[in-house]
């Protein structure tokens, strides 16, 4: 049974499948999920991936079952395992959304349902599968653009970085150096395809294709906020910084935090990208979801 935890989960081709399948048109998919429902486990909050599931599901002809983190009590009222073995009673897949990537881990560790991660504190591949659909759209073949992500190396970034790696690019990093990826990180990345290059300041950022951003606090990292602004101080993406890459086009997974890691001037200004990003992630969760339910279980 495959998962899909975070974008290394596929060997490249199987990612080039599910940007293919991304790109059909929704009746070329059919109704692969008729007549199953999908649980869609949510521990935070979402807007844009609770929305783009759901849909995803119910365009393939399933009935997403939106669950809080309260009514399964993982860990205290049950063990993920036993959620997992339940879940899988009903649904066809299990979407979930949690603070620790290894509550993910354990519930796919019986293999009772194929899971797919709605973004974890290390992870968000559905985000990346929609930003690399975007870049293309916008800018054309990844292997030919200069991708530049500015501010924290988080979970966004990382698996952006994999997707990217996995489609033949590469990118950089303008990230203060208490805020770049560990060296397991960076194993990850380079088997995947690219050595990352940091830079340590938004001024050494040269012509560019791509300007990338996410939030400077994560959901989970609320309690270090006034460390982190002080930490980030100097990278935010404004106006200067994309007047000087003319060419390039802007980019944030959103939700923004208007006036930290980037302006409003650059978020509403003509180089953003960002509702063609979100529209994306429906296209994402439906080539995922088409892709995992029509693979073999072992
Ligand atoms: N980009 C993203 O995952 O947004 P939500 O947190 O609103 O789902
Ligand atoms: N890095 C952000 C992404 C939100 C979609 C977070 O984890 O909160």
């Amino acid at each position: 049974m495959r998962h899909l935890l975070d974008i290394d989960d596929l060997s490249a081709a199987e990612l080039v499948e599910i940007l293919r399948l991304a790109t059909e048109p929704v009746d070329a998919l059919g109704s692969p999920l008729s007549g199953q429902g999908v649980a869609c486990y949510f521990e935070k909050p979402s807007a844009r991936t609770r929305n783009s599931t759901e849909m995803a599901v119910v365009q393939l002809g399933g009935h997403p079952v939106y669950i809080t983190r309260d009514e399964l009590g993982i860990g205290s009222r049950e063990s993920a395992d036993d959620v997992a073995r339940t879940l899988g009673c009903y649904h066809r897949a299990l979407c979930a959304r949690v603070y620790e990537h290894q509550v993910l881990e354990q519930l796919t560790a019986s293999n009772a349902i194929p899971v797919v991660n709605l973004l974890s504190g290390d992870a968000h591949p559905l985000q990346a599968i929609a930003d690399v659909l975007t870049m293309r759209s916008e800018k054309g073949p990844i292997d030919e653009l200069s991708i530049v992500y500015v501010g924290d190396c988080n979970n966004v970034a990382r698996s952006l970085a994999l997707a990217v790696a996995a489609v033949g690019g590469t990118m950089s990093f303008a990230a203060p150096a208490d805020y770049r990826f560990s060296d397991h990180d960076l194993d990850r990345i380079r088997l995947a395809g690219f050595e990352p290059n940091y830079l340590d300041r938004t001024d050494e950022i040269g012509a560019t294709d791509v300007i990338y951003t996410d939030t400077w606090v994560s959901m989970g990292q609320e309690n270090g906020r006034a460390e982190r602004l002080k930490g980030f101080e100097g990278f935010q993406v404004d106006e200067r910084l994309m007047k000087r890459n003319g060419d390039a086009v802007f980019m944030h997974c959103l939700p923004a935090h208007r006036g930290e890691e980037v302006s409003n001037a650059v978020l509403d200004g003509e180089q953003s990208r960002i509702w063609v990003q979100a529209t994306n992630r429906l296209h994402a969760a439906r080539a995922v979801l088409a892709w995992i339910t029509a693979q073999p279980a072992l």
